[in-house]
């Protein structure tokens, strides 16, 4: 599979029909991973992961994944490379493009995995950064598909802090005309930007969203229930002002009975247990966060091959002789 698309940035980076080509692949990779057939399409592929903030999930999927592909990989922490700090993020990306195939970054502002793609003659796919966190999303809306055989008119309810998580979500249930509302405390709605295109997409997809302070309202007739901590990487010193403002937010056995009987709970992980998610919620029979864990994996092979595989070696020629 070859997209136009050379990074991934965001969920607008695609479109409507590109996401459903992906899901659909992934179901299909997913099925031949678990039959153990081989496909080797990114051969000699060496993807770089340039990471500033901590990670289990995408780290792992993504080592994984390359190698399952055929393919390897390369982990560099915030203390190797430190983007814009030891060396300016384009010169970063001009080393990079040299050695590596593609780049898997994680990093605080938006605008520095920007600066990397624009400067990088290889694809850069964004492993999270403080405004959105499309791998995850685009993962999660595997999951909903297999568990609920469909995206369209399913209604998501996501409770929490409306961050990158809800900005990909907006950008996601806006493509695929899903319906979400996002419940969140007063001062930590969604990005008004990114609520604007969604809202924008919505008019075509048929999308419904709706930003509300009211927990209870996007947990009635939810078909999925989806948190993420109140306390982002990189907000840690916000942690006790948050813990306050989230009270009432949190997603428990009170909340899950208001959406009702087949509700799905959701949760990317890493959870904090007794804040936004209780125990009893994130490992009672709702709860299918470890399938979104596993996804991650078939979901983001998809990518690794329709950015990585259409290339042939190292594209950069800047200043070759
Ligand atoms: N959900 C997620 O991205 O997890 P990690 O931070 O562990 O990668
Ligand atoms: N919103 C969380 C997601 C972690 C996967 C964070 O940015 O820390």
């Amino acid at each position: 599979m070859t997209t136009k698309a050379r990074h991934f940035l965001t969920l607008a980076d695609f479109s409507r029909a590109d996401l459903r080509r992906y899901l659909k692949r992934a179901v299909r990779l997913k099925a031949s991973t678990r039959a153990g057939r081989r496909n080797t399409c990114l051969a000699g592929k060496i993807l770089g992961l340039v990471f500033e903030k901590p990670s289990l999930r995408t780290r792992v999927t993504f080592e994984v994944g390359m190698r399952q592909l055929g393919g390897d990989s390369i982990y560099l922490s915030a203390q190797e490379v430190q983007l814009g700090v030891r060396e300016s993020v384009g010169d970063v990306a001009h080393n990079l493009e040299r050695w590596l195939d593609g780049i898997v970054v994680r990093t605080f502002r938006h605008e520095v995995a920007e600066e990397l793609a624009r400067c990088s003659s290889i694809p850069v796919i964004n492993g999270l950064t403080d405004l959105v966190h499309p791998c995850q999303v685009l993962s999660d809306m595997l999951t909903v598909l297999e568990k609920r055989g469909r995206l369209e008119g399913i209604r998501i309810g996501y409770v929490g802090d409306g961050n990158n998580l809800a900005n990909s979500w907006l950008l996601g249930a806006a493509l695929m005309g899903m319906e979400l509302t996002i419940a969140c405390p007063k001062g930590y709605e969604p990005d008004r930007a990114i609520l604007r295109t969604a809202k924008e997409k919505a008019k075509e997809t048929g999308a419904k969203i709706t930003v509300t302070h009211t927990p209870k309202k996007a947990a009635k007739n939810a078909d999925v229930l989806y948190t993420d901590v109140w306390t982002s990487m990189g907000k840690e010193k916000e942690g006790a002002r948050r813990r306050v403002a989230f009270k009432g937010f949190q997603v428990n056995s009170a909340l899950v009975a208001a959406a009702g009987k087949d509700v799905l709970v959701m949760h990317c992980l890493p959870a904090h247990r007794g804040e936004e998610i209780t125990d009893e919620v994130l490992d009672g029979p709702h709860s299918i966060v470890f399938d979104q864990a596993e996804n991650r994996l078939h979901a983001q092979k998809v990518l690794l091959e329709a950015l990585l595989g259409g290339q042939k070696g190292k594209r950069s020629t800047r200043g070759r002789p």
